[in-house]
């Protein structure tokens, strides 16, 4: 996407009963993985079912800059590997768009390769803190040649004489801990990071790639080793259907008289499904069918069901595993019967917009009491009186804020306009006509 574009508002009605069966595209986070450790492997990695949305695409144009070049042959893509260290200098600047996963988890890639690399980005990822995962890459021996040590652009350059720290987590993000672990594949010996458990694709990716990975759990802490002068051998990928993709179709499902909808093959890592255990005690008919391991992750068709949903408290430590669900959570519990109280969102400050504003400030537009206290958004559901809607929303170059509210206009009594639908092809393009085909009505 070309940074300066023109807006392209777009307007969801009330429609339904939602019916069909479909898949969603690949999962982000294990598409940006497979891509990249493909890239630090020796030989070749196909990937299937990766999701083919702009995040990823610029992470796959950004591992060819480096000379590991990554294309689709077919249906499949194909990475071909440089192994941990072999990447080369890239000629011009990596662009990774409006992707935080793409940008941090290759400073981590970048860092173990003694090449210098300007990193860039959209108005939203240049404002994003990039100084979190600096700062620990830092002490392994990142340099930093050029920038504020916190925000794109960035110009920095790796070592190939990496040292291996121990490191506490200071927030729980897997993007973080990732960029560490990729890092300490290039480091002499080992790289043990700390903190509160986060999706896991990293280590359970690294290990089938043929890392030596060590994790060690107590209660909701985890500490994770691994062994540096990794030599990591390419493979077969299959990446799962996204559970967070998954979700929004799940939400129009769940609010809609009539719905009766089934997602085969999502991604249901116990690190990624705190929405749907959330879900299930919001009173909601969501179950998981033909359970399956498929490529080293656990999958399962989702069926929903119309259900009337009651508010509930979400605990503090569920945020890891459904940290980038709180918005379209949000507008679900304005459909629900009582108050929902989010706790723990001070995360949601520095995503792709501050998510935490623009979800409160999107159900305030549409007639919906929400508010924020401290990192608690407490939204109180209109339940049968049902959601007004017939409000503007500003998305803030955010897909997830886009497609969130772009669902309650589909069940709320007025229609929902988004000011902005660009930001949706970050990581779901294919998510109007997907709507589209389950009954829902657009315009714009
Ligand atoms: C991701 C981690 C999360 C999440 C993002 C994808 C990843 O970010 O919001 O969409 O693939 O590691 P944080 O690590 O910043 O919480």
């Amino acid at each position: 996407m070309s940074h300066a574009h023109t807006p392209r508002p777009l307007t969801s009605h009330r429609s339904g009963p939602f019916a069909g069966r479909l898949r969603v595209p690949g999962d982000k986070s294990i598409s940006h993985r497979a891509l990249m450790f493909g890239a630090l492997s020796t030989g070749r990695t196909r990937i299937t079912g990766l999701l083919e949305a702009e995040d990823v695409v610029n992470t796959a144009r950004a591992l060819t800059a480096l000379g590991a070049p990554a294309r689709k042959t077919g249906d499949v893509w194909e990475v071909l590997g440089r192994g941990v260290g072999g990447l080369t200098e890239p000629s011009a600047p990596l662009d990774f768009g409006n992707s935080g996963t793409g940008t941090r988890l290759m400073t981590g890639v970048v860092a173990g390769q003694p090449i210098t690399v300007t990193m860039t980005g959209d108005a939203s990822l240049s404002r994003r803190p990039m100084g979190r995962v600096l700062k620990p890459l830092k002490q392994m021996g990142l340099q930093v040649l050029d920038g504020d040590n916190d925000t794109l652009p960035l110009t920095i350059r790796g070592s190939s004489e990496l040292v291996p720290i121990t490191y506490a987590l200071p927030v729980a993000s897997a993007q973080l801990k990732s960029a560490i672990l990729i890092a300490a594949l290039a480091a002499a010996g080992e790289t043990t990071v700390t903190g509160e458990e986060t999706r896991d694709h990293t280590e359970r990716m690294l290990q089938f790639f043929g890392a030596k990975v060590r994790t060690q759990r107590h209660g909701n802490q985890v500490a994770i080793t691994v062994t540096g002068e990794a030599e990591l051998k390419g493979g077969d990928v299959v990446v799962p259907g996204d559970p967070s993709s998954a979700a929004f179709l799940a939400a129009a499902a769940l609010i809609s008289p009539g719905s009766e909808i089934h997602i085969d093959g999502v991604l249901t890592n116990p690190t990624r499904i705190g929405f749907y255990d959330t879900l299930r005690e919001m009173g909601a008919d969501v179950t998981f069918q033909n359970e399956r391991s498929e490529g080293g992750e656990p999958v399962a068709d989702l069926r929903v069901r119309t259900s009337r949903l009651k508010g509930v408290r979400v605990p503090p430590e569920r945020a890891p595993s459904m940290i980038d669900e709180y918005p379209i959570l949000a507008v679900l519990a304005a459909f629900a019967e009582g108050e929902t109280l989010m706790e723990g969102l001070a995360e949601l400050k520095v995503k792709e917009s501050d998510r935490l504003a623009a979800t409160a400030a999107g159900l305030v537009a549409n007639g919906v009491a929400a508010r924020v206290e401290g990192d608690t958004l407490i939204v109180v559901g209109a339940g049968p009186r049902g959601v007004k809607g017939g409000g503007r929303v500003v998305t803030h170059m955010d897909h997830r804020i886009a497609m969130s509210f772009l669902i309650m206009g589909l069940a709320s009594d007025a229609p929902v306009t988004i000011d902005d639908a660009t930001f949706i092809a970050t990581s779901f393009k294919e998510f109007r006509p997907l709507m589209e085909s389950l009954g829902a009505k657009f315009e714009g």
